[in-house]
């Protein structure tokens, strides 16, 4: 008997790299190009490829998305001031309070809707005017794909909305676009036209495009000349930059008709997890993010990914009672049967414990 494959649905991050990207690798490590920390023609060819692609003047490569968000703040906001920004976003979650411990500035996180800021208390608090006690608000930010709620696109028409707010009141606007192309994707939405309303953009090369590793920031040339300085003083000036920059330039290039895939693996693998009873979701988001309500205390969640591991499926815990799952370039079509019998023999696992 040959060994059960694991399907590791923890993260999208895992989607193996194609041959094409290994080569570009290789090749680009073959041959350094450069020395200065902008010099390298595949870094400066990808950083080109991504402002075109979102219509922005230009783009900066990061080692991650967590340091082009912490960036794109430094780069717009000063100690003191303040950043709004949704209560359940990555960054204010998951990013180890970097925009209060390394560019000082105060996080004002609200209570969103699957992403959306409320959008009177986001016009409040950037219309209100400064003074010596109150530091004004200098930036929105938005995350779309919105993790938290299961990979949400967000409308166009709340970026548009947030977008307006922030310009009439001097802000700028962040989007964290770890997974932009998913919603680009998901709403049939050129890139340009959903970076359009924000001030820049950062964009993960890693996640479902599948560069081994990598990020951007995207916006005017003027913040991101700013963001060169930031990203130096953070550690993130990556020398030699070439391998890095080479598997993200095919992985922009190639990569967008394999998120497709993912969403439609999305659909699939709910639909089998709701035909087997479980509450799984979301069905309205569209995206590569699979959320499944085991309603199971922390103990018992904790014996269900065990028993889940066991049954040959990886998953993380994402708050009471509830299961993350992202489908990526390592799960395809023919997988999805066997992770929803997974659940189904991790279910029965805990139903029937062999004590
Ligand atoms: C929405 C969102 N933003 C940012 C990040 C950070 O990406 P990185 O791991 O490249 O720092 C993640 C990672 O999972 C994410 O989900």
């Amino acid at each position: 008997m040959g060994r059960r494959m694991t399907h590791d649905l923890r993260s999208d991050f895992l989607g193996p790299p194609t041959d094409e990207m290994v080569e570009a690798t290789a090749r680009a490590a073959a041959s350094p190009d450069g020395f200065a920390l902008r010099e390298s023609r595949y870094q400066r060819e990808l950083e080109s490829y991504a402002a075109e692609l979102l219509g922005k003047e230009d783009a900066l490569l990061f080692p991650t998305c967590t340091m082009a968000n912490l960036a794109a703040v430094m780069a717009q906001v000063a100690p003191g001031e303040t950043v709004i920004a949704d209560a359940e976003s990555h960054c204010v979650l998951s990013e180890a309070g970097g925009i209060a411990a390394v560019a000082g500035a105060m996080v004002r996180g609200l209570a969103g809707r699957a992403g959306l800021l409320p959008v009177d208390e986001l016009s409040a608090a950037l219309g209100a005017a400064p003074d010596a006690q109150r530091q004004p608000a200098t930036l929105a930010m938005l995350e779309t794909t919105h993790n938290r709620s299961g990979g949400m696109p967000l409308p166009l028409a709340h970026l548009e909305q947030v977008g307006e707010l922030a310009r009439a009141s001097g802000a700028g606007l962040h989007i964290d676009g770890a997974r932009f192309f998913n919603a680009a994707i998901a709403l049939g939405i050129s890139p340009a036209a959903m970076a359009a309303p924000a001030t820049t953009v950062s964009l993960s090369l890693n996640k479902g495009l599948c560069a081994p590793n990598g990020a951007l920031l995207v916006g005017s040339r003027a913040v991101i000349e700013r963001a060169l300085t930031i990203r130096q003083r953070l550690g993130g000036g990556m020398r030699p930059a070439g391998p890095v920059a080479a598997a993200g330039l095919v992985a922009l290039r190639t990569m967008l008709p394999q998120l497709q895939r993912d969403h439609d693996n999305a659909r699939e693998l709910v639909a089998a997890l709701r035909r087997l009873d479980f509450r799984a979701g979301p069905q309205l988001a569209g995206t590569n993010i699979v959320l499944v309500e085991t309603g199971l205390d922390a103990p018992a969640q904790q014996r269900f990914l065990v028993a889940l591991a066991d049954a040959g499926v990886l998953a993380i815990p994402f708050g009471a009672g509830r299961l993350r799952l992202c489908l990526h370039r390592g799960i395809d079509a023919a997988a999805i049967p066997e992770i929803a019998n997974a659940f189904a023999s991790a279910r029965n696992a805990l139903a029937h414990p062999e004590t």
